[in-house]
């Protein structure tokens, strides 16, 4: 029988910034319980819910105080059952995002630990005595930037720390942690989560002797941007480390008792290292992210997916944005036309192997916000010189062409940009049939009729403008030029659908406009 999710697109729900439902400036579980028609319409089948634990708030919901329970101000654990039980009327799945390799530091555990050394939850996380000489034990540097290791002052102590300080990382060589872990997931499949998104799945396990990670460049190590200082070192001890993948088939196999489905964030830019983690015993699928950072250039996406399908066994993920990264429209231009190449782009991305993903917004054309950098919230940007902020692709989903876009009635948490205009909202989309909207619906509506069962997919010859697959008898092209593209179909066929308006059969070509994709079904 095929598994659920195999045919299934998925969808990325930001939840502070997907809608409000108690007018408090937030986004909230009633919130997108009541715009599940959207998502209905669209064609979804799944949706990942970011972070909604009762949480500090350090880094918007990555740091979770309780793995049990459900915030406040997001509805409690009420709001979650009627969403859940609702998209499962309507045919989608719900997926939480589980965030094991860290928690908050007012966690009742990190509590503890803090309070009593030589209490159990103590050893739930690593403490370690200074190094011979004082300072940190090892050179490793948080994601955020600075030394992965904050000073307990209470026992002279550091604990490890890969992301904030306020974000202590579990020792999952302890068997109690993995324990605690079995009954988080036994917790939420019981309650009818369909599944979880894995927080840094990579990471989970570190080199027991906490080895110094070897310098790949010092300048960078001490970059004043934050965010680069992480790439100064090869991570060799602290990332993708060979026992994590034990940890993957114990909760492959409670997911499995469950039907539910296990996707990770497995943030590592080689393919072939994913592979593993997506063996048959491990986890259902995985994230590709080197295909949400191609540039517009069909060489680059052509190299970087045909590695990445090699690699995945039809159990990749395929983003073109997410809450960490640029918007796809924004890195292919931005605006109509970059909104125009990433409904493309999906197109091949719908028609790979493997589970295409969206995130909020991505159906809309949206691209980055352009913000005030007065009003970043994100720990990753908040008092840096800033290039980049993760708020940039955060801000509220723009529903209509009111002034706050029908997410909020009172003023939202982070502001609706002016790029992010009255004609871009999902009502001005839905009243214009030619909108990207219109046509993202009729991708992922059409895609169960023309995909066909077979993961085998040979690439056509790629030149510097035309990237494209053949899977069973579909062929599916994307033309990253200026000047329209003619492609040799060798038979005769038919669209089954265009990303824009002017693909047409001729003879037995498929004849594709500039920053455009076509789905062709082949005859005989
Ligand atoms: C990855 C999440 O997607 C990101 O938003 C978060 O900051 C880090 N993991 C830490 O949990
Ligand atoms: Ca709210």
């Amino acid at each position: 029988m095929t598994a659920w999710w195999t045919r299934s697109v998925g969808y990325q729900v930001y939840v502070r910034s997907f809608a409000d439902g108690n007018a408090d400036g937030t986004g909230d579980l009633l919130g997108i319980t009541e715009r599940l028609g959207h998502l209905a319409d669209l064609g979804v089948r799944m949706i990942w819910l970011t972070p909604c634990y009762p949480s500090p708030g350090a880094d918007h919901g990555y740091d979770v105080a309780d793995y049990r329970d459900v915030a406040a101000e997001f509805g409690g654990l009420d709001a979650l059952d009627t969403l859940v039980d609702r998209a499962h009327d309507m045919g989608i799945r719900v997926l939480m995002d589980l965030v094991p390799n860290h928690t908050s530091d007012q966690h009742r555990w990190f509590q503890r630990a803090l309070a009593d050394r030589s209490c159990p939850e103590r050893d739930y996380y690593v403490f370690r005595d200074p190094a011979p000489g004082g300072g940190p034990p090892n050179n490793w540097v948080s994601h955020f930037g600075g030394p992965a290791w904050t000073l307990d002052p209470g026992s002279d102590q550091y604990y490890l720390h890969l992301f904030l300080p306020q974000q202590p990382d579990l020792d999952w060589h302890n068997p109690a942690v993995r324990d605690e872990f079995d009954d988080i997931l036994r917790f939420w499949f019981a309650r009818g989560i369909d599944g979880f998104r894995i927080d840094v799945a990579h990471a989970l396990i570190k080199d027991e002797l906490l080895r110094d990670n070897p310098v790949r460049d010092a300048t960078v190590l001490t970059d004043p941007e934050a965010r680069r200082s992480f790439d100064g070192l090869e991570h060799r001890h602290d990332l993708d480390q060979p026992d994590v993948i034990d940890i993957y088939r114990a909760w492959r196999r409670l997911a499995d008792e469950h039907d539910a489905f296990l996707i990770g964030e497995v943030y590592l830019l080689d393919p072939d290292r994913m592979t593993r983690y997506v063996a048959p015993d491990a986890l259902h699928a995985a994230f590709c992210f080197p295909a949400l950072r191609t540039p517009w250039d069909a060489r680059a996406i052509a190299t970087t997916l045909a590695g990445a399908v090699t690699a995945s066994y039809g159990r990749f993920a395929w983003p073109m944005s997410s809450h960490d990264d640029p918007r796809a429209a924004e890195r292919f231009g931005g605006g109509d036309l970059g909104a125009a190449r990433a409904l493309a782009y999906f197109t091949l991305l719908a028609a790979l192997p493997g589970i295409p993903f969206l995130y909020q917004g991505d159906e809309l054309g949206l691209d980055n916000a352009r913000l005030d950098p007065a009003a970043f919230q994100d720990p990753g940007s908040r008092g840096r010189p800033v290039v980049w902020s993760r708020d940039a692709v955060r801000t509220p989903m723009p529903w209509d062409t009111s002034a706050e876009r029908g997410f909020s009635t009172a003023t939202s948490w982070l502001p609706i940009p002016d790029n992010h205009g009255a004609q871009r909202s999902v009502a001005a989309q839905v009243a214009d049939p030619g909108s990207v909207l219109h046509r993202y619906r009729a991708l992922i509506n059409g895609r169960d009729a023309w995909l066909p069962d077979t993961d085998d997919v040979t690439w056509l010859p790629v030149d510097d403008t035309l990237v494209g697959i053949r899977r069973g008898d579909v062929l599916v092209a994307l033309n990253t030029g200026d000047e329209a593209a003619q492609v040799d179909l060798a038979a005769y066929g038919a669209i089954r659908f265009a990303s824009i308006d002017g693909a047409e059969i001729v003879g037995t070509s498929l004849v594709l406009p500039p920053d455009g994709a076509a789905v062709v079904s082949l005859e005989g």
